[in-house]
């Protein structure tokens, strides 16, 4: 069962029984909106997450015939990356690559993976440039659908709350540091993920809850949490949470 809930500063929360029914859901949800726009002759530019969460996502993409959907139109970028090889089980291009990108009929050019294995510092300027190739307002690409999920921490792609700089810098693309584990990662900025056309949170399970809470019921602390802040000034935010991920 789905029902929705709006909150004051999250209009659209999307909440689910279970991640089975809140993945075909958000499937069905990407389709719509890849379909708006590539069967009007468009590219649709879509930015993966990585985490762990999405994985069920992908791999129901993946079933998808390619009779619904033209993926020559579909554009891929990522969100963030670890900043490993692409072959490392905790690359975000890597999983996408076993659950979805082998699976589909994308071309290899539409695949505009964060090179992890790179200097971080040149990997964001080179990334940068190819986010140059998307269409651009008030100076920051257009990308039509970024996905997010959120760590416990409130973090988003790889924006977390001792790098807040990095919700309002001029950059596209930035360094980070994973606080904990000292693991150096790629991830595109605040200005950029703000500027999509629609945002896609997805968080389920009890270990986000907290974060979850105080963040749709406004509290104080969620002011200290990177995902608090994304909201797209001209586009459409909607969560996706199971019931595990909600204070019930
Ligand atoms: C990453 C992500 C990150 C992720 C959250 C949630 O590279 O880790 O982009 O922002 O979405 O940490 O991760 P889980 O889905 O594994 O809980």
């Amino acid at each position: 069962m789905e029902y929705t809930v709006n909150y004051k500063n999250i209009v659209n929360l999307r909440v689910f029984d279970h991640q089975e029914e809140l993945a075909l859901s958000f499937v069905e949800k990407l389709l719509d909106r890849m379909l708006e726009i590539s069967s009007g002759g468009g590219y649709f530019s879509v930015a993966l997450s990585g985490g762990s969460t999405p994985l069920i996502i992908y791999k129901y993409l993946s079933r998808v015939s390619d009779k619904h959907l033209n993926w020559n139109r579909v554009l891929i970028y990522w969100g963030d990356e670890r900043c490993v090889s692409p072959d490392h089980p905790e690359s975000n291009y890597g999983n996408a690559w076993d659950t979805l990108l082998t699976k589909i009929p994308i071309p290899p050019g539409n695949i505009h993976r964060m090179k992890g294995e790179g200097i971080p510092s040149e990997e964001a300027v080179r990334y940068t440039k190819e986010l140059k190739k998307l269409e651009l307002r008030e100076g920051y690409p257009v990308i039509d659908l970024i996905l997010l999920g959120i760590g416990e921490d409130g973090h988003t792609a790889s924006i977390f709350p001792d790098q807040m700089e990095l919700l309002n810098t001029g950059e596209w693309v930035s360094p980070a540091i994973h606080p904990t584990s000292g693991q150096k990662r790629i991830t595109l900025t605040g200005k950029v993920l703000n500027n999509a056309k629609e945002v896609l949170f997805l968080a389920t399970g009890s270990g986000k809850k907290k974060v979850i809470s105080q963040i749709i019921n406004d509290e104080p602390a969620a002011q200290g949490y990177p995902a608090y802040h994304i909201r797209p000034t001209r586009g459409d935010l909607t969560w996706f949470v199971d019931r595990k991920a909600l204070d019930e």
